[in-house]
């Protein structure tokens, strides 16, 4: 008996952190619903103890760890990772709060299958300290966004964003939590996107 219809395979996708690990965890639990169009296959972190890694290995998702310290030059470090990618057979990389810079010859190798996650509204706030600079610059609006990556920080078209207010009684860590709900929501709605064709980076 057949259905009549098409079933294409889950994309296989790994998901680089640095640390908590807290959108992987959502990749992973939204990628349990049944007709979610990828599969978390692999969890990559370049900190050898970062906390996300045990709530992949958890979930019975294979993990990889190493430490960039251990190589001389940025693309020596990421052409292992892409070594890794590649016998894992990965198709689409999620970076998850992966806090390194990325060579140009690895942004080329993944162009179009890979996306991030950047807490703030880009083109505004690109890099580190989001929450704390939008409070300081008296902000009345917030949020995140999910983005395929180009060589350059934080750059390369949106897929999705989603806005939260910031409250006059906020502080960096009740706004970064507001944010953080939504980037829970968005990346698996965008990895979906992704992984269905529907965003393409042309
Ligand atoms: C998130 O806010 C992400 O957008 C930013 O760093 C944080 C990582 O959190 N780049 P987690 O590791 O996904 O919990």
């Amino acid at each position: 008996m057949t259905s009549g219809k098409h079933h294409s395979r889950r994309k296989r996708v790994a998901v680089l952190i640095s640390g908590r690990g807290s959108n992987m965890a959502a990749l992973v639990e939204a990628a349990k619903a049944p007709g979610f169009p990828a599969e978390i296959a692999l969890v990559i972190s370049n900190v050898l103890d970062a906390p996300g890694l045990a709530f992949a290995e958890k979930n019975g998702i294979e993990t990889f760890a190493l430490s960039h310290k251990a190589f001389n030059s940025r693309q020596e470090f990421d052409e292992r990772v892409s070594k890794e990618l590649l016998n894992y057979k990965i198709e689409l990389v999620c970076l998850a709060g992966y806090m390194r810079l990325l060579s140009d010859a690895f942004c080329q190798e993944w162009r179009g299958r890979m996306i991030n996650i950047h807490p703030s509204l880009l083109p505004k706030y690109k890099g580190l300290d989001t929450h704390r600079r939008v409070l300081e610059a008296g902000e009345k609006e917030h949020g995140c966004t999910v983005h395929f990556v180009t060589p350059a920080l934080d750059d390369g078209p949106t897929i999705l964003q989603a806005k939260v207010p910031v409250l006059a009684s906020d502080t960096e860590i009740s706004l970064a939590a507001r944010v953080l709900v939504e980037e829970h929501r968005i990346y698996p709605q965008a990895l979906i996107m992704v992984a269905n064709g529907q965003a393409v980076l042309r």
